[in-house]
């Protein structure tokens, strides 16, 4: 009898992990919002500046590819920018960092000078710290206030959508930094 355990033990295994792994290969199942915790949405607004430094010994911007025929357009159509600018509570760049702004952005319109940005804005202090927002959209910089479309988000951000309302708040010609103030809306839970 005791010869034959250890082969039923090993079937036990084999159905058992069969049965576990039918399981995680489901494609999909139903969820309730409050089973996996979300269960309130809310919305904050946050406010802070970003900088984006383009000269100087510490440039946050690059300049990663343009065509040649930029130069010949008016509205200098064309480049890619990638960026990691630093966002601030206060509008100077000494003053308390509690973000960054990564990816890039492009001078993409003919007609206008218009950027479409595409960035992740990591957030680093308090609460919020490594919780992320996605904002992705049009921004005419020469307007005087701008807006953008908040997408999504990571952390204590999932699920997140909203807006942003910026507006450039001060540009330091000796190191071609320009301070954008943000007012971000956005509901999350
Ligand atoms: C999820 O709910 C829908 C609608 O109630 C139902 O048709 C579907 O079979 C459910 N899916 C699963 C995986 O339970
Ligand atoms: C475009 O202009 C810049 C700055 O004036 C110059 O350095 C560059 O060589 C020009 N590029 C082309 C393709 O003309
Ligand atoms: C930022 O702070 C520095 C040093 O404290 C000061 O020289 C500079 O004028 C300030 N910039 C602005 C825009 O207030
Ligand atoms: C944010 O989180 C990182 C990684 O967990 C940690 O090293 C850092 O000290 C935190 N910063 C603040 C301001 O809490
Ligand atoms: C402009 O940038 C330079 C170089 O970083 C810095 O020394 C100066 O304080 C800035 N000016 C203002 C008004 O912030």
């Amino acid at each position: 009898m005791a010869q034959f355990l250890p082969k039923y033990t090993i079937f036990t295994l084999f159905l058992l992990s069969f049965l576990l792994q039918t399981q995680s290969n489901q494609f999909s199942e139903n969820l309730t919002t409050k089973s996996t915790g979300f269960k309130r949405e809310k919305l904050t607004h946050l406010h802070f500046y970003f900088h984006d430094i383009a000269a100087g010994d510490h440039p946050t911007v690059v300049n990663v590819a343009k065509p040649p025929t930029t130069n010949t357009s008016d509205a200098l159509f064309g480049p890619i920018y990638v960026v990691d600018d630093p966002l601030t509570i206060g509008p100077n760049l000494t003053s308390k960092i509690v973000g960054r702004a990564q990816g890039m952005y492009a001078l993409s319109s003919l007609s206008e000078f218009r950027l479409v940005m595409s960035l992740s804005y990591v957030f680093t202090e308090g609460k919020y710290n490594g919780s992320t927002l996605s904002i992705l959209g049009g921004n005419s910089i020469s307007a005087p206030v701008r807006e953008m479309p908040v997408v999504g988000g990571s952390g204590l951000f999932r699920f997140a959508r909203g807006y942003a309302v910026t507006k450039t708040h001060f540009f330091n010609a000796t190191n071609e930094e320009a301070v954008v103030e943000y007012d971000v809306y956005v509901l999350h839970y």
